[in-house]
């Protein structure tokens, strides 16, 4: 793995919960040299910017914070874009799309004109359709527009999964694969733990119940999160951080990430080698008759929202 450049920046825009959780991860790995930090609501931005320098003043990372503008952020290596309105209790990611939808253009329109080398991080909900307009918006190239999509399930299938094997959860290879929301399917056929099939490591418990209740943990449970905390910050802030890792150190990493899926007519996570460039390549998957269904499924409906929202 290659180390970062000497001078990166990473803008986020956004500093609520999960803008101010990403930054402060960022500082205190450290994964980049500055944090621009970008908001409307000027008293918070403030805040956030004060609170987070007070983070740096005591370690060795010397990561550098500051408030910016959204012509600063569109200079930046990797802009994060975390804006916008939050799930509530008992609410879709969909549900969200119109209000962060046309926060997504303003800010677009803001930035203007991006940086040819920017990467684009997507964060905000619905993640994949807003990847997919954020690619339009944007005019990159379709490589440096991502969204964490399901990497964050994914982890937390790993979570799970480990509890029941009793291992670590580095050494589940699972995926959560499509939309990340209530579409997103669990790649069961082709999930191992170390080298060993995920049926041979857990004998006989990989029962239809079983993959069933799985599968609902990983579907609720940032709504079982927010419906006791209001919002869910930490897993995302994390997993955001190690994207914008993965690409600063060219770390070549395999994630399921969310990005143009051509021949599905939309974004959606599949697995792709994450660098310096954004999506490297994608990685083909080998899905059984079930898991292709319900890609397919996932992809339909995703084409769906992306029509209606652009009507
Ligand atoms: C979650 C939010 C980021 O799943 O959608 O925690």
């Amino acid at each position: 793995m290659t180390q970062p450049k000497l001078k990166s920046s990473i803008a986020i825009l956004g500093c609520g919960d999960v803008g101010s959780t990403l930054a402060y991860t960022l500082i205190m790995q450290p994964i980049c040299s500055e944090v621009i930090m970008v908001d409307l609501k000027k008293e918070l931005l403030e805040a956030q910017v004060r609170d987070l320098s007070d983070s740096t003043y005591g370690g060795r990372s010397g990561v550098k914070v500051r408030a910016g503008t959204h012509k600063d952020a569109g200079q930046a290596d990797i802009v994060v874009i975390t804006a916008g309105a939050k799930q509530k209790h008992g609410e879709s990611r969909l549900s969200l799309l119109s209000r962060n939808l046309h926060i997504l253009e303003s800010i677009f329109s803001s930035m203007a004109p991006i940086s040819p080398h920017t990467i684009l991080l997507l964060v905000a909900n619905p993640v994949d359709i807003l990847t997919y307009f954020a690619r339009k918006l944007s005019g990159l190239p379709e490589s440096q527009v991502l969204g964490t999509g399901t990497s964050l399930d994914s982890a937390r299938l790993r979570g799970i999964l480990a509890e029941k094997a009793e291992v670590a959860p580095s050494s589940i290879d699972a995926y959560v694969l499509g939309e990340h929301g209530d579409s997103q399917f669990i790649v069961w056929s082709s999930a191992t733990i170390g080298t060993t099939p995920l049926h041979l490591a857990l004998p006989g418990k990989l029962t239809p119940e079983f993959k069933a209740s799985i599968s609902a943990h990983t579907r609720g449970a940032a709504g079982a999160i927010i419906a006791a905390k209001g919002c869910t910050s930490y897993g995302i802030g994390n997993i955001a951080a190690s994207i914008c890792k993965y690409i600063l150190f060219d770390s070549r990493s395999v994630r399921p990430i969310s990005f143009y899926q051509p021949e599905l007519g939309c974004c959606l996570s599949m697995p792709a080698v994450v660098g310096r460039k954004g999506i490297i390549k994608s990685m083909p998957v080998l899905l059984d008759e079930t898991e292709r269904a319900e890609l397919e499924k996932c992809a339909s409906g995703l084409r769906g929202v992306i029509e209606g929202a652009e009507k």
